[in-house]
């Protein structure tokens, strides 16, 4: 991928970002969830082999948008040796995965979950009769896992009875007689007072928080990430890069959360390639914050003397009243 000073093509850019873009960033949390998630399948698949029936458990994997829990989950499902991903050639699936609908009912979760199983509901039904056909289906396709993305959007608009039925439908599917299963859920921080609400919930989850980066803390890792993105661009870095005040202004524009980082190293460094610059400056990382949220200089954490408070997340930010 060099192009030592050469200024590439929008092909060939747009050929280095997007294999910046399938790159995956090794983080901690992802041994912490693998453990976990091994210690339930193994755990089940010998609960099965010896006809014992235990109550599955689960895992909550919390953490602010852009902090990386879709992907921490789609990388441990996909990269699992052992795991039987849903196949439509295939009746077995270990783990079904879907995100919340909108709006959330139990009745469309429900269906949702039945169009993550393959199964084509033809007719309008109860919210009951969905659930039981769920039950069935997971038993029938010898489902151990069922992943639920985007749990926050339970609550939008709810009403506690309708936290409270889907909770109890949960629990139930985690408690079935014949066929338990292990419940993963992944949404935004505030799930946590979902599952806090009912402590027989709380108490079968196994939390996994994907907390927000500090300078202090990640500093090391935060040097490693712009190394590895530059490297593997096969740009230089300009000295002034790695200083903890540009890296601690790269922090601030990334909102503190890890996958925003890592989209704002992409995105400088696709500046950089179609400036023809032959290493990454600060301009570059401005110039992507500008793209990524439409703000003036005075509102770009990368150029702004007090960028502490500006808020990173905003588009249009100068509107903001
Ligand atoms: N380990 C990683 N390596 C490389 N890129 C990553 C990694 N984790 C996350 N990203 C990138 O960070 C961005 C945000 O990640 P992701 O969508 O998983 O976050 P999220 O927590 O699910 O956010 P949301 O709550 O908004 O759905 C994506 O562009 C993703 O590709
Ligand atoms: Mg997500």
């Amino acid at each position: 991928m060099g192009h030592g000073g050469r200024r590439m093509t929008h092909a060939q850019i747009a050929e280095t970002i997007t294999v910046l873009e399938g790159l995956h960033y090794r983080r901690d949390v992802q041994t912490t969830l693998r453990t976990e998630f091994d210690r339930r399948l193994y755990g089940r698949r010998e609960e099965i082999r010896q006809g014992v029936v235990r109550e599955g458990r689960g895992i909550a994997l919390l953490g602010a948008s852009g902090s990386g829990k879709s992907t921490v989950i789609e990388h441990l499902l996909k990269r699992h040796p052992e795991l039987v991903l849903p196949d439509p050639g295939r009746e077995r699936a270990d783990v079904i995965s879907f995100r919340v609908p909108s709006p959330a009912s139990l009745k469309e979760v429900g269906r949702t979950a039945l169009t993550a199983l393959g199964y084509d509901l033809k007719r309008d039904r109860s919210a009951t009769i969905i659930w039981g056909i769920v039950r069935e289906l997971l038993q029938k396709r010898q489902t151990l896992f069922l992943h639920i993305d985007e749990v926050q959007d339970l609550k939008t608009s709810q009403s506690k009875q309708v936290i409270q039925n889907v909770i109890n439908t949960l629990k139930s599917l985690m408690q079935h007689p014949e066929w338990p299963i292990s419940i993963i859920l992944s949404g935004m921080p505030e799930v946590r007072k979902m599952l806090n609400f009912d402590p027989q919930l709380a108490r079968r989850f196994y939390p996994i928080a994907l907390r927000p980066l500090s300078f202090t803390g990640d500093e090391e890792m935060l040097r490693d990430m712009v190394g590895s993105y530059l490297h593997k661009a096969a740009l230089p870095p300009s000295s002034g890069i790695y200083t903890d005040e540009v890296l601690m202004r790269l922090l601030h524009a990334g909102a503190y959360e890890f996958g925003i980082v890592i989209e704002i190293i992409i995105a400088g460094i696709g500046e950089a390639l179609m400036a023809g610059s032959d290493c990454l400056l600060l301009e570059h990382f401005a110039m992507a914050f500008r793209r990524r949220t439409g703000c003036y200089d005075g509102l770009n954490p990368f150029l702004a003397p007090d960028y502490r408070d500006i808020d990173p997340r905003k588009l249009f930010p100068e509107w903001e009243d």
